[in-house]
């Protein structure tokens, strides 16, 4: 069975269709091709805490995803707020996935330090922020996508912890 990915961009300027949203399709194809996902769901929200926290309480919830990926809103601009929302619906955090993707892209931009986007698990769902510029989601999303199937194996229950 494919996993089922849903994605979510927080984007004021994305949800009023004023930038096209070339993230998603980026996450679209690194889920399609190198993860083996079908995409369960994908929208657009504006940078609003209440609305990042409701999607992501839908895709977990009624769509059931095994992961959900969002992109942008992790700066340290005024309104970026994915990664507070995206605490306020986790149970437990994953550090070491956001970890890896702040150093492991270090090299290729010192940018990436600027990133304060979480991981976390909330219910049978891994929740992962990536940045919101499409660069730097192929980058981050790459350096941590080799891990993702143990990872949704276990957060989704089809595997035991030893079992791959
Ligand atoms: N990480 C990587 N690997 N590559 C990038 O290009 N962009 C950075 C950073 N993380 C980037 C990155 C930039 S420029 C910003 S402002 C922050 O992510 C936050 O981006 P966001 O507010 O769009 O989420």
């Amino acid at each position: 069975m494919r996993w089922k990915v849903a994605i979510l961009t927080a984007s004021d300027k994305g949800s009023r269709g004023e930038r096209e949203d070339t993230s998603a399709q980026v996450i679209r194809e690194l889920v399609e091709e190198e993860l083996g996902g079908s995409i369960v769901d994908y929208r657009i929200v504006p940078d609003e805490q209440d609305e990042i926290m409701a999607a992501l309480i839908e895709m977990t919830g009624y769509y059931e995803a095994d992961l959900v990926l969002t992109t942008g809103g992790t700066g340290l601009g005024p309104r970026d707020i994915t990664p507070e929302a995206t605490l306020k619906v986790i149970e437990r955090e994953v550090p070491g996935i956001s970890e890896t993707m702040r150093s492991s892209t270090m090299s290729r931009t010192r940018r990436a330090m600027l990133s304060r986007g979480v991981s976390g698990i909330r219910g049978r769902t891994l929740i992962i922020n990536l940045p919101g510029n499409p660069k730097g989601v192929h980058e981050c999303l790459m350096a941590v996508i080799d891990q993702l199937p143990h990872a949704l194996a276990i957060v989704s229950g089809r595997e035991g912890e030893h079992g791959a």
